[in-house]
């Protein structure tokens, strides 16, 4: 199985690594458009190889995408990110033209690949990749919610003072400070639901956390955080390769799914060898309904500047 990840910054290296490391593939190709920079992380890469014990093949490419040919799985990474105090939205100016550049010459070469993009405003840059690529709508997957239900999970298990181990939850809904539905509803530990061990304020104080997750790291690094970003597409690679049919909520073009038409947001789905396998359509409560519409509707608001 290859894999190519686009992007050789701080995420799609720590992706490139998590793959590796996890020895599903037998080859992974980083590419970026800085001299030799995709070559020096595959080499440093590689260099773990004896330690931490993978046979994965991790090479290195500057833009030449001919070294991707044949992918099965391509990652989008690559895009500026964002600093301190802005919104993702805020960078749909610069990453448009770059992911739009990136998925045509992932398909020259990979016509069947299947493509995760990470790069940020996620969701209208996975609208995007639709547009750029015309690939059948199982093959384009936006990497959002599998990232916030790991930070959700994460503030649960503070709160809970559990392990993350014992504790289940999905953030669905677009992959914004203000869009994001953290399923507090759904939340469990060890498949007892988390509202007999925590009180509304605590988990409303729960969500609110998880829906700055990004921004509250942004804030403490300077810049958008990549071990859990590489960790979570990491997982989804996993998903596709192996075929293990894992729901994830998934950044994905709906067709009427929830009552949505024409835009890609984050929903549960089921992921496989062919990509997005199913949708999968939840019971959600009125409000849960509610803040989905509203967030859909955000999501279209960015779309709308997309040149396409
Ligand atoms: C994040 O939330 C990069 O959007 C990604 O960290």
């Amino acid at each position: 199985m290859k894999v190519t990840v686009v992007g050789a910054g701080a995420v799609g290296a720590s992706c490139a690594e998590y793959i590796a490391i996890k020895n599903f593939a037998s080859e992974v190709v980083i590419v970026d458009i800085k001299e030799n920079y995709a070559e020096g992380k595959a080499m440093d890469l590689m260099q773990t190889a004896s330690l931490n014990g993978f046979d994965t093949k991790i090479t290195g490419s500057t833009n030449d995408y001919e070294k991707t040919a044949n992918s099965s799985i391509a990652v989008i990474t690559s895009g500026i990110p964002r600093k301190p105090g802005m919104t993702r939205e805020e960078l749909i100016g610069i990453n448009a033209g770059i992911v739009k550049t990136v998925s045509e010459n992932i398909i020259k070469h990979s016509p069947n690949a299947i493509i995760i993009v990470v790069s940020n405003p996620m969701d209208t840059m996975t609208y995007l990749a639709h547009k750029a690529t015309g690939l059948p709508k199982n093959q384009i997957i936006g990497m959002g919610g599998a990232l916030d239900s790991a930070r959700f999970k994460y503030r649960l298990s503070e709160a809970l003072e559990a392990p993350a181990s014992d504790v289940d939850g999905m953030v669905i809904g677009g992959h914004s400070d203000t869009g994001m539905i953290p399923l507090t509803r759904l939340a469990t530990r060890n498949s007892v639901p988390v509202s007999e061990f925590l009180s509304n304020e605590k988990l409303e104080e729960v969500a609110k956390a998880t829906m700055v997750g990004g921004a509250t790291l942004t804030g403490m690094l300077g810049t958008s955080a990549w071990y859990a970003p590489g960790a979570a597409v990491s997982a989804m690679v996993q998903a596709i390769a192996c075929d293990t049919k894992k729901i994830f909520p998934c950044s994905t073009l709906l067709d009427g799914e929830y009552g949505l038409n024409d835009l890609c947001i984050g929903v549960p789905v089921v992921l496989g060898k062919n990509g997005i396998e199913k949708i999968v359509e939840i019971a959600l409560s009125d409000a849960e309904k509610d803040k989905l519409a509203n967030s859909a509707a955000a999501v279209k608001k960015t779309n709308s500047l997309l040149e396409i």
